[in-house]
């Protein structure tokens, strides 16, 4: 991406003119980003414009439930599906994804409205001030969207360590250095600008709407917020914005609705050109990395997604720098070549965790070795999901072994899932087109640094990198070679939005979040479904727990559903430790059953699935 030109700028303004900004029905014409004289141009117009589109956005905003919309790009296909349908964290996002439908928008169009909207309602893990990843089908074809924060380049391998070479405690988790670049802007402008049928500002509009008008905060956001601000406190500005996020409070986020507005009329670029990247350097100045050129050579990357064939089912999902999708597949391989040693076993007795966890650990000691951003490290995508290396792999583990990685540092006795923080959201439409978006601030809100007179926080990705050899990061994770910091790189993620496929057309769609855990999570819940034959729902509320070769030993468990009793008794015996965790994701699903989409969320959050005609 780089900057509009002067035409496509006016564009934005011009609700008639999406044909002219969008010349070859996709993107719409932009120049070089060397020549910035449109930009320069366009931003002497910008503060009257601005003006004029904050007053248009009132207008668009106020009348957007009822207004379809006359002038979508392209004619409507036939419908596949008996219906769209959305699984999403909160009701905010499921009444946005609604209007967007009623609009005439398509799947693309609700993803990207849901996810602006997710960033004024659900400000711990949705945002605009973080990045993530999208997989989408889209007329029968699969992509992959990487919009992932990148290293500033002012970054140094070392820049959490000390003068004697250890970590120092949360540098890389709260406050300006923990922030690595945005990217979720740039990856909701180029994904609606490839595939949306709306015009950019529509899909803006309801999330500019609940930031203006507000929205009530629930018990559970306080108790998060709550939680944060602890964290926080003296460290950052956080409370100067968020103090008044209270159960039952209407809360607006005027700030935050002008950053929208602007980003609504001047096109996503606005976020890293404009006066909201001016914002973000000045905010960083004197105590971050980032810089306006860090801002400015941003892009959010088109790449290959990760598939592979199972169970009669084509998986597309998230390639490297996510170790999400690699892990996915390798671990429903290696359960389907161990498929005599779990036949008759009963989905999670005592046999069946052991061999489970044995799986997960060899996965995460791959994605320990092997794993970060594909432009600065060539990992092995192939070898690590070949069919024969897994075969290979399993022949490892038996019934009575015994699990270890003895070489291997422990990870963080107390690691830290709850502070996982990350959303995930599912969108299917009529057409058949699907979206499986996941997107994280890190932890929950982030760094904790707001953008003063951005009214967003900042993300504390950083912390995925491996900030010194052997030691896990907040998620009790290590890494190697592969994901150390260095200028532009991407830290490795596990976030792995994922759709299945059958006979070409899409059959699931499912993520989750929750760190190293959303592997496992999604993996278990698949497994529920296509092993077990369970409903949606069941599938979901069935008990979770995780393992992942660090700690040595180690299964968690949930309060959802603890593991205790004789079932406990067991594992112990075994020669596991049990350990609790607050939080074991999130999973919001649709299933195509035949041609009717089956929405599905989490029974451990607030999510909603909704069935939209
Ligand atoms: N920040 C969590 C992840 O990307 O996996």
């Amino acid at each position: 991406m780089s900057f509009p030109t002067l035409r496509a700028f006016r564009a934005l303004f011009d609700a008639d003119d999406r044909a002219c900004f969008c010349a070859d029905g996709h993107a719409p014409a932009l120049a070089d980003s060397r020549s910035n004289v449109s930009w320069r141009s366009a931003r002497l117009a910008r503060a009257a414009s601005v003006a004029a589109a904050l007053s248009l956005t009132a207008v668009l905003t106020a009348g957007f439930v009822a207004a379809p919309v006359a002038d979508a790009k392209t004619p409507q296909p036939k419908a596949a599906l008996d219906a769209s349908a959305v699984a999403v964290p909160d009701r905010y996002a499921a009444d946005t994804a609604q209007q967007i439908f009623a609009a005439g928008g398509n799947a693309v169009d609700a993803a990207v409205a849901i996810s602006f909207t997710l960033a004024v309602t659900y400000p711990d893990a949705g945002n605009i001030g973080g990045g993530g990843f999208m997989t989408l089908y889209v007329d029968g074809k699969p992509y992959f969207l990487d919009y992932r924060e990148t290293a500033p380049q002012r970054a140094t391998r070392d820049m959490y360590l000390d003068e004697k070479g250890n970590v120092i405690p949360g540098l890389s988790l709260v406050g300006h250095r923990a922030v690595a670049v945005p990217g979720t802007v740039a990856g909701m402008w180029e994904a609606q600008k490839r595939f949306g049928k709306l015009k950019w500002k529509q899909v803006l509009a309801p999330a500019i709407k609940y930031a203006t008008d507000g929205f009530t905060v629930d018990a559970w956001l306080q108790q998060r917020r709550d939680l944060a601000a602890k964290g926080f406190a003296g460290k950052t500005n956080f409370d100067a914005y968020f103090s008044n996020l209270k159960t039952g409070v209407v809360f607006r986020q005027p700030e935050l609705a002008q950053t929208l507005s602007r980003i609504a009329a001047d096109g996503g670029r606005e976020f890293y050109e404009g006066q909201t990247a001016d914002l973000i350097a000045k905010q960083m100045y004197g105590h971050g990395l980032i810089t306006k050129t860090d801002l400015v050579q941003y892009k959010a990357v088109w790449r290959q997604p990760l598939a592979a064939d199972w169970n009669g089912y084509r998986i597309v999902t998230a390639p490297p720098p996510s170790s999400g999708g690699i892990g996915l597949i390798q671990m429903l391989k290696m359960k389907a070549d161990l498929k005599p040693q779990f036949d008759g076993l009963a989905l999670n007795s005592e046999p069946y965790i052991h061999l489970i966890a044995q799986i997960e650990d060899r996965v995460f000691a791959d994605r320990q070795q092997y794993m970060g951003d594909p432009d600065s490290y060539r990992v092995p995508v192939d070898r690590l999901i070949d069919d024969a290396y897994l075969a290979k792999r399993v022949e490892e583990i038996t019934p009575d072994e015994v699990l270890g990685a003895a070489s291997v540092k422990p990870g963080l006795g107390d690691s830290m899932p709850e502070k996982a923080q990350t959303t995930h959201f599912s969108v299917v439409d009529k057409w058949g087109n699907a979206v499986s978006n996941t997107y994280t601030l890190n932890g929950p809100f982030g760094s904790g640094v707001v953008v003063d007179g951005g009214g967003f926080v900042l993300n504390d990705e950083m912390d995925d990198f491996e900030a010194k050899a052997g030691v896990p990061n907040q998620s009790g994770v290590t890494s190697g070679d592969a994901n150390t910091i260095a200028p532009n790189r991407r830290p490795l993620s596990s976030m792995t939005p994922t759709i299945l496929l059958k006979d070409g057309k899409v059959s699931l769609v499912i993520g989750t979040p929750g760190a190293s855990r959303i592997l496992t999570t999604i993996f278990q819940v698949m497994t529920n479904l296509y092993d077990f034959n369970m409903p949606p729902a069941d599938a979901l509320a069935a008990m979770r727990f995780h393992h992942q070769l660090l700690p040595q030993k180690t299964i968690y468990y949930e309060p959802y559903q603890p593991i205790d009793g004789d079932l406990a008794a067991q594992l112990k015996a075994r020669g596991y430790t049990l350990q609790g965790q607050t939080f074991n994701g999130d999973v919001q699903m649709i299933r195509i059953d035949g041609t009717t989409p089956q929405p599905a969320a989490d029974p451990r959050g607030a999510g909603v699935g909704r069935v939209i005609q």
